[in-house]
């Protein structure tokens, strides 16, 4: 509304400065007239004659610009009406949708208003987002009545901070019995089964993939070139697993070459991108700390039903966090993790990067697309520490508010940043585990106008190596989609199952988060 009404507006003062131009273009011709009929008072008719011309026309165009503004105004309102008025109809199943009110519309009325959402979801929600204000900084949360915590900004970018005390020594205990009850598998599986062949996942051919690393297009690829190759596969999903320091690259690459020219032709290349590579790290024998982590976990359900504790976490996470309950209560459930004696992680990002193509796991049945990009879509993460580590373990971010943030530039001269068991006093930032302390960033930032953005790059972190003792951690995700017709989308179906009745129980799959369209609403 604000631009047309600004536009006719600056029409309207640039009109306002006319009559003096008016004035003096209209003199020139006003005086050869008056001048031979009352060669006595030509000075007092002539300014007369002028201004009534002049006062004419300024007021012709005065009013037109007048009619224009206030055709502009209805048309306006015209424009907000229509468009607003099959919103209306959206407006509270979206908001509610969205923003989790507490009441649950019936089913009946869910499909009439699913009905008319096909024109999409009108945005009428904005996401709180804290505010870290410098570093260092300390402010009050009330996250459980009767109590106060403290929160101190630990880093800009990502934005992240710490709050000691988020659960008791009581509930650290709680959480970590329910864990072991469950019982925790291998975060990560030696060399991934069933893999498929790099080309296949990376649907390009073996050519191609030698000219995009054949960086001086000598059709030979030179040690460096390939080394460079193999640290992106090794840190891209398509490797997603294997940890291999610079040493381990090199020992590969001698490896696999055929002859002692030292270059890698396309044909040796095309070795490297089958199972050759896969044979290789398996004859060899790949260690638990050669993986990108080398933990133990398992999921905990925080729902209706669920114990106490974790109810009651999740409730501190939601006031924590200040967003709408509905987006914490369909987020992932709590992953324990626990690190033994030499346990790491390497430096990660919990989330994707958001392209056009790509898609969250937890709506992904909402997209109705498919695509390879896909990640989870985790907007926040908040860890928990369940135990104070006796040496080592430390939660390493390696560029949090560093100025730049590059890729090529976490590998140099043969120093990795994100590896966690080697490098992580070169890291920027590093917090401590203690026993109850909670810290919690985002993965994205803000696409400024309330909802989920890009993502944040400096949120890359890892668990360094414990050296002595066991750590004990636990996440939780708060998963939104970037794309907020999506999540809208998803989460008015799954309050259209909720209004169906939630009659089947089948249990959580072991091996990961459950895919949550089908299982979420059994947890709530
Ligand atoms: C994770 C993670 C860090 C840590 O579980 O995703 O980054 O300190 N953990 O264990
Ligand atoms: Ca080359
Ligand atoms: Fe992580």
């Amino acid at each position: 509304m604000r631009f047309p009404a600004g536009r006719v507006s600056a029409a309207l003062r640039s009109k306002m400065i006319e009559p003096q131009d008016c004035g003096d273009g209209d003199e020139h011709e006003a005086t050869p007239q008056t001048v031979p009929t009352l060669p006595s008072m030509p000075r007092e008719r002539v300014p007369l004659q002028k201004s009534s011309v002049c006062s004419r026309s300024y007021f012709m165009v005065v009013m037109v610009f007048f009619h224009v503004y206030i055709i502009n105004v209805i048309a306006l309102l015209f424009y907000v009406h229509y468009n607003n008025t099959p919103g209306d109809v959206l407006a509270s199943p979206s908001r509610e949708a969205v923003s989790g009110g507490s009441d649950h519309h019936k089913p009946h009325e869910s499909h009439q208003q699913q009905s008319g959402s096909e024109s999409g979801f009108q945005r009428d929600i904005y996401l709180p987002r804290l505010e870290g204000i410098r570093v260092g900084h300390v402010q009050k949360v009330s996250l459980m009545p009767g109590k106060t915590h403290e929160m101190r900004t630990l880093s800009l970018k990502p934005l992240l901070f710490e709050i000691p005390g988020f659960l008791s020594e009581e509930e650290c205990r709680v959480v970590v019995q329910l864990a072991q009850l469950k019982g925790l598998m291998e975060s990560q599986v030696m060399v991934p089964e069933g893999q498929e062949e790099l080309t296949e996942q990376l649907n390009l051919s073996s050519e191609e993939i030698f000219n995009l690393l054949d960086l001086n297009q000598d059709g030979q690829l030179q040690l460096q070139e390939a080394l460079y190759s193999l640290q992106i596969l090794t840190h891209s999903r398509v490797l997603d697993g294997i940890w291999l320091t610079p040493e381990n690259l090199r020992e590969i690459y001698v490896g696999l070459k055929a002859d002692p020219d030292g270059l890698l032709s396309l044909e040796e290349f095309r070795l490297l991108g089958s199972d050759a590579f896969q044979r290789f790290l398996q004859q060899r024998g790949v260690k638990s700390s050669q993986l990108v982590r080398n933990s133990r976990h398992t999921w905990l359900y925080q729902g209706q039903g669920s114990h106490q504790v974790l109810q009651d976490l999740k409730k501190r996470v939601t006031r924590l966090t200040r967003l709408p309950s509905a987006l914490v209560d369909l987020s992932e459930p709590l992953q324990v993790v626990r690190y033994g004696q030499g346990g790491h992680y390497h430096a990660h990002h919990d989330s994707g990067p958001v392209y056009p193509e790509t898609v969250c796991t937890h709506t992904r049945l909402a997209a109705n697309a498919s695509t390879p990009f896909e990640t989870s879509c985790r907007y926040i993460t908040v860890l928990f520490y369940l135990n104070s580590v006796e040496e080592g373990g430390e939660t390493a971010f390696p560029v949090a508010d560093n100025r730049t943030y590059e890729e090529v530039s976490l590998i140099q001269n043969n120093v990795d940043l994100m590896d966690t068991r080697k490098n992580c006093d070169k890291s920027n930032l590093r917090v401590k585990p203690v026993k109850g302390t909670a810290v919690f960033w985002y993965n994205y930032l803000s696409d400024g106008q309330g909802w989920v953005g890009e993502q944040d790059e400096y949120s890359l972190h890892g668990g360094c190596v414990v050296t002595r003792g066991t750590k004990w951690v636990a996440n939780n995700w708060i998963n939104i989609d970037p794309d907020y017709q999506r999540q809208a989308r998803y989460q008015q179906l799954v309050s259209l199952q909720e209004g169906e009745g939630a009659e089947d129980g089948d249990e959580p799959d072991e091996d990961g988060p459950p895919s949550q369209v089908t299982d979420a609403h059994q947890e709530l």
